[in-house]
């Protein structure tokens, strides 16, 4: 048996399921692995937070540097989130000897090469599985089951607060204000949720398995980011009526040496596995040479699911470390650092899609024509028109499908569209995925 000391950073939600977890499931964990995990010391500047854990007096510190500055601890777990004090704690982890394990993907996003560059100069492991998709383990499958395939696509739901919300909104007839504050309430948003409904969230996850699947180190300007916060019920309805769902997606999607990287809300067919991923749920596809199309779905938010991954990641340093070595455990590990190979990021100007429009008109004779002529002068060619209600020279919703059209001509269309002086409100346009 292997004693293994850990100390936490950061008691919040996920901290405060991975304390929880580590007390009652050691001797199950004991007995499935031959690791005794052996909580010792945390942390939270909040100090509530550590009175509720209920902890004996000697595992709570006083400072985070009585964390990182103990000798006898193993594994520091990074559960505080931002990118600062977060970064610094981890540097100073790193150099200190502690292999590290983190959830925090702004973190990874933004400063993981600099993060993996120092880990593999002193030869420390850092797990991040909880970085993205809370319990589906898209990290391990990314760097070990599919070592061998050439990604050439990744797409998903990766963002359980706005697929709460979509979902919310679409079966329980919730506002986006109600909805966000049940996900607020179940611990799956973040402390500031702009960032999980502007999709800013979706693109640190969307960078961190982008840098994993195709090399380079994907930086977050390469993503274009949309949240969903246009999306309204009405849109669900429509995209309903016309097979569709409405959801998130974080998509990379590479075509020779180009690459495309973007999240937004998409309509994709009620029929898709992804349409069936449903509030706090994750699901991610990931397209290989080997492996043909494969699905990995599951919880992507909330306290255990989370600690569920950290956990993992603690087990799995340790059996690492145990088997290996400490510095070949390392080496092995550190998939990030690696030559920058040559992506030529796509412009989202450039992508051909499918759109769902919806436009708010006066409803009077004249205004599909109008609306259409600026279409067909962009090349746009409409599939399907839907007006539902009719109220004679006031504002109405109208919504339609296009055939495939490019982006640039599309954003030109809108602009012209909403110049027009029958339309009332800025013209909402959804992209489709097949
Ligand atoms: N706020 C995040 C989400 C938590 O809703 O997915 C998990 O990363």
């Amino acid at each position: 048996m292997k004693n293994i000391n850990i100390g936490i950073v950061g008691l919040g939600t996920v901290g405060g399921g991975a304390v929880q977890a580590l007390i009652e499931k050691r001797k199950m964990i004991e007995a499935k692995t031959g690791f005794s995990l052996n909580l010792l010391k945390v942390f939270d500047k909040d100090a509530t937070k550590v009175k509720s854990l209920k902890l004996l007096k000697s595992k709570k510190a006083k400072s985070v540097n009585e964390v990182l500055d103990n000798d006898e601890i193993d594994i520091v777990v990074e559960l505080i989130g931002g990118v600062h004090p977060a970064r610094e704690i981890i540097l100073k982890a790193i150099a200190n000897g502690k292999h590290v394990v983190t959830a925090n993907k702004a973190l990874l996003a933004e400063c993981g090469n600099e993060i993996f560059t120092k880990a593999l100069k002193e030869g420390r492991c850092v797990g991040f599985e909880a970085s993205v998709c809370g319990a589906i383990p898209i990290i391990k499958t990314l760097k070990q089951s599919f070592a061998a395939n050439k990604i050439s696509a990744l797409y998903g739901i990766v963002n359980g607060t706005s697929n709460f919300v979509l979902s919310k909104m679409a079966e329980d007839d919730y506002s986006l204000k109600k909805a966000l504050s049940e996900a607020k309430k179940r611990g799956i948003a973040e402390s500031d949720p702009t960032v999980d409904l502007e999709g800013i969230d979706s693109s640190h996850k969307l960078a961190i398995l982008a840098t994993l699947c195709f090399g380079g180190i994907i930086k977050l300007k390469d993503i274009y980011v949309e949240g969903i916060k246009q999306v309204e019920a009405q849109d669900i309805v429509y995209a309903r009526a016309w097979g569709h769902d409405v959801k998130l997606l974080a998509i990379a999607k590479k075509h020779g040496n180009s690459l495309q990287l973007r999240v937004h809300p998409t309509l994709i067919p009620l029929k898709h596995l992804l349409s069936n991923v449903k509030y706090e749920d994750n699901a991610v596809f990931v397209k290989g040479d080997m492996i043909g199309e494969s699905m990995l779905y599951g919880k992507g938010a909330g306290r255990m699911p989370a600690a569920s991954s950290v956990l993992s990641d603690i087990v799995d340093i340790a059996r690492k470390v145990n088997s290996l070595g400490v510095e070949s455990a390392c080496a092995s590990d550190n998939l990030w650092v690696k030559k920058e190979e040559l992506n030529k990021i796509s412009q989202i100007g450039d992508l051909m899609s499918r759109y769902y429009i919806r436009i708010s008109a006066i409803d009077r004779p004249g205004v599909l024509a109008g609306v259409s002529t600026i279409l067909a002068k962009n090349g746009i060619s409409i599939a399907n028109v839907s007006q539902k209600e009719r109220k004679k020279d006031q504002v109405v919703p109208i919504a339609m499908f296009t055939h495939d059209a490019k982006e640039s001509s599309m954003m030109r269309a809108l602009k012209a569209i909403d110049k027009l002086s029958y339309i009332k409100k800025k013209s909402v346009r959804i992209r489709m995925e097949r």
